[in-house]
């Protein structure tokens, strides 16, 4: 297809997710003032000035997702990857999920977990329905919904936010160019279903890929969307990304993406401090996640509104948190942050031992 009408796909995909996304909010906020008002989350109204000003962010992410596709730095298909046979047969499970959701916030319920949950597994902030989300992480049936879930929150926009770590990794290996592509190894911390994994495939095509996450569901999940992969199945490791089961210096890049506003300040820099442990001197780090105020503050009102639907427990505390300084703290240094759209990303990189050699 030439190069233009592949971008008026990209864009026409794009803008259809986003009026689905859009629509599928407006339909469900009007059903729960209808079936259950008294849950209803009190939020801040949107201007039509913000409105514009998210959008013109928005078409800016998906014009840099296209110009870093055409640089050769993921392939374009990538810009197309969406299972949507398979997200809509899940689609009604998200509606039947809806009225718990509701109760879980009316009641505000927030510990809502499966009785079989061995909780002395996992640390205590974690043992919550972050978003209200049914089992929180912890069932087959919250990573089945999981996807569909983030795709219908950002309005489609959940891959081209992910991909922004790419460029950043890619530009960082290239640190470690004189080894052969099958030695690099990439871990993504807080893999989730694996949707990082996936566009860094596509980026890393030899690279061996690991991903690490606390809840075993969510990996079985990711071994499905994995799975079907050409090229070698990245490993999936359940664990603690406070105290990763890696030995030090055994990676040469560590991606993390939308991880750090789940987490307490402490244990934000818990992840941080072993990132740093995990990766050899010379080693890239690429952290995403939502806005912060002092780089966002025109899209405060948007922060302040997701806090205030979704039970996010530390966001407010992120989104005033200096993680520059926190990389910095760990012994990162060349600190760079951007953000895009709704996404800021940061990239530092482990510190070179005296004497090796920088490409
Ligand atoms: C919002 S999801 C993000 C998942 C994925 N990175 C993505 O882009 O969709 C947060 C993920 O972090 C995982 N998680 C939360 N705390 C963790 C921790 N301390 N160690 C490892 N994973 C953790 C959760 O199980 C969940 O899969």
């Amino acid at each position: 297809m030439p190069d233009q009408l592949t971008k008026l796909a990209y864009q026409t995909m794009q803008q259809g997710k986003s009026l689905l996304g859009l629509a599928h909010k407006e339909v469900s906020t009007r059903l729960m003032g209808v079936l259950s008002p008294e849950g209803i989350p009190k939020t801040v109204p949107v201007p039509p000035e913000l409105m514009g000003r998210l959008k013109t962010a928005m078409d800016a992410l998906q014009e840099r997702d296209w110009q870093e596709a055409e640089q050769g730095l993921y392939p374009s298909s990538l810009l197309f990857d969406a299972p949507w046979l398979d997200w809509a047969t899940r689609y009604p499970m998200v509606w039947l999920d809806m009225p718990s959701t509701w109760n879980r916030r009316r009641e505000r319920n927030v510990r809502d977990l499966p009785d079989d949950v061995d909780a002395g597994g996992y640390p205590d902030y974690y043992l919550q329905n972050f978003h209200h989300q049914t089992d929180g992480y912890l069932s087959d049936h919250s990573a089945a919904l999981y996807d569909l879930q983030v795709e219908i929150l950002f309005n489609g926009t959940a891959d081209p936010m992910r991909r922004r770590v790419i460029a950043p990794l890619v530009r960082g290996l290239r640190a470690f160019a004189d080894r052969p592509a099958g030695q690099i190894k990439v871990l993504d911390v807080a893999t989730g279903t694996g949707r990082t994994l996936r566009q860094i495939r596509g980026a890393l095509p030899k690279a061996q890929l690991v991903g690490l996450d606390l809840s075993s569901a969510y990996l079985r999940q990711a071994n499905k969307w994995l799975g079907q992969l050409p090229g070698e199945l990245p490993q999936l490791v359940q664990g603690n990304g406070e105290t990763m089961p890696f030995a030090e210096g055994t990676f040469q890049g560590v991606s993390c993406v939308f991880l750090m506003h789940e987490l307490p300040g402490e244990a934000r820099q818990n992840v941080i401090n072993d990132c740093f442990r995990i990766l050899e001197a010379g080693g890239v780090i690429t952290l995403a996640d939502s806005v912060q105020l002092a780089d966002s503050p025109q899209f405060s009102t948007v922060m302040e509104n997701f806090r205030r639907v979704f039970h996010e427990p530390y966001y407010r505390d992120y989104i005033s948190d200096d993680i520059e300084a926190r990389l910095k703290a760990a012994g990162f240094e060349a600190v760079v942050a951007e953000s895009h759209f709704m996404t800021r990303v940061w990239t530092a990189r482990k510190p070179q031992k005296p004497g090796q050699n920088a490409s």
